[in-house]
């Protein structure tokens, strides 16, 4: 299996590449935030219960998002692999994951980390506002959605650092240049079980 992680803050392209891998590798695509907001669409008890962060820029609990997360991921064990989009985004998620995985006896291969500046996110997230109806793509929960990823979910980057799994993306690129780049690490990755350490 070729298990991934694709994090960065909002806007950087989580959900563009996924999309793009996962039809290259034949991986299933599991997005927590496209699974909250199908929730949150379909007016179920869950929906209601996590409108209210997704709405406000924040977190969702970790049990709430672990629980969904694992009900999904179980489903696609004997697949070719996952590629886990906007989770994990808090260390306990981080850790939780490897446990759930090594359970499983199987395991993480590598970790996207997106790195785009502030400016072209917020021209992204407010380019696409009127087209997405998303709630959380206005000018201030933009700055609410920096602040919980500076403060929650970057710390993945020395998390996973330290099991060698890091990828550093620049997503400043056009779309087909950045998924040409990861594809690039992915094959090398598969050929030499090697891991770029400098930014691609
Ligand atoms: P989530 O849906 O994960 O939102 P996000 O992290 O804010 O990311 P986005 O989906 O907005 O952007 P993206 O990085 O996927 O970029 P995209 O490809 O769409 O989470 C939403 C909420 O759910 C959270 O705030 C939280 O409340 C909750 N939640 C989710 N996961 C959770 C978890 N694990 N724990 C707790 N709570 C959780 O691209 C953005 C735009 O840019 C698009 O218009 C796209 O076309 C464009 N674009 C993409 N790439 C490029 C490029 N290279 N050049 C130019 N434009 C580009």
């Amino acid at each position: 299996m070729l298990n991934l992680v694709i994090f960065g803050p909002p806007g950087c392209g989580k959900g563009t590449q996924s999309t793009r891998i996962a039809e290259k590798y034949g991986l299933m695509h599991i997005s927590s935030g496209d699974l909250l907001r199908n929730e949150i669409e379909r007016g179920t008890d869950l929906g209601n219960q996590v409108k209210q962060y997704v709405e406000r820029g924040l977190l969702v609990p970790d049990g709430i998002i672990l629980k969904k997360i694992y009900k999904n991921a179980i489903r696609f064990i004997h697949s070719a692999g996952i590629i886990f989009d906007g989770f994990p985004r808090t260390l306990i998620q981080a850790v939780m994951l490897d446990t759930f995985l090594q359970k499983k006896e199987l395991k993480l291969n590598l970790v996207i980390h997106m790195l785009v500046d502030r400016n072209e996110l917020f021209k992204r997230l407010t380019g696409r506002a009127e087209d997405s109806g998303r709630k959380d793509d206005t000018d201030q929960i933009f700055g609410v959605r920096m602040r919980v990823y500076e403060k929650q979910t970057h710390c993945l980057k020395e998390y996973y650092s330290g099991q060698n799994k890091i990828l550093q993306v620049n997503g400043m690129a056009p779309v087909e240049e950045v998924s040409a780049k990861i594809v690039r690490a992915i094959d090398h990755y598969r050929e030499k079980n090697e891991v770029f350490s400098n930014v691609i």
